[in-house]
């Protein structure tokens, strides 16, 4: 008898989000890819990137008001903590969070994809 195993294939992407001058302390930057949204924000100088959709209704967090490394979705106010990806309000609401790279003042995501 044969036995089958599965094996997962993980492919990293590496998505352009912008360039480093555009991401200043307390900015933040989103981006589309392959229908997807991102988004980088930085805060007190660090660089963080998570999934750029709320989990409730799908805003873009890109642009909301942040507190510290608490992000308010403008649509409703759930928060999120942008180091993580934490949702403040609903546990499955958690975002997916990215490892951020600069290269040449360009700042990427690296994107797992299964
Ligand atoms: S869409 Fe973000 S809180 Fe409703």
């Amino acid at each position: 008898m044969t036995k089958r195993l599965s094996r997962r294939k993980s492919i990293l992407q590496k998505i352009k989000i912008a360039s480093i001058s555009k991401l200043k302390p307390g900015k933040s930057v989103g981006v589309t890819n392959l229908g997807k949204k991102y988004a980088v924000f930085n805060i007190d100088g660090q660089l963080y990137g998570i999934d750029g959709a709320c989990k409730h209704m799908k805003a873009s967090l890109a642009g909301s008001k942040t507190d510290g490394p608490i992000v308010t979705c403008a649509m409703h106010g759930w928060k999120f903590d942008v180091t993580n990806g934490a949702c403040l309000n609903e546990s499955w609401a958690n975002l997916k969070s990215f490892p951020v790279v600069i290269e040449d003042d360009i700042v990427y995501l690296i994107v797992g994809e299964e």
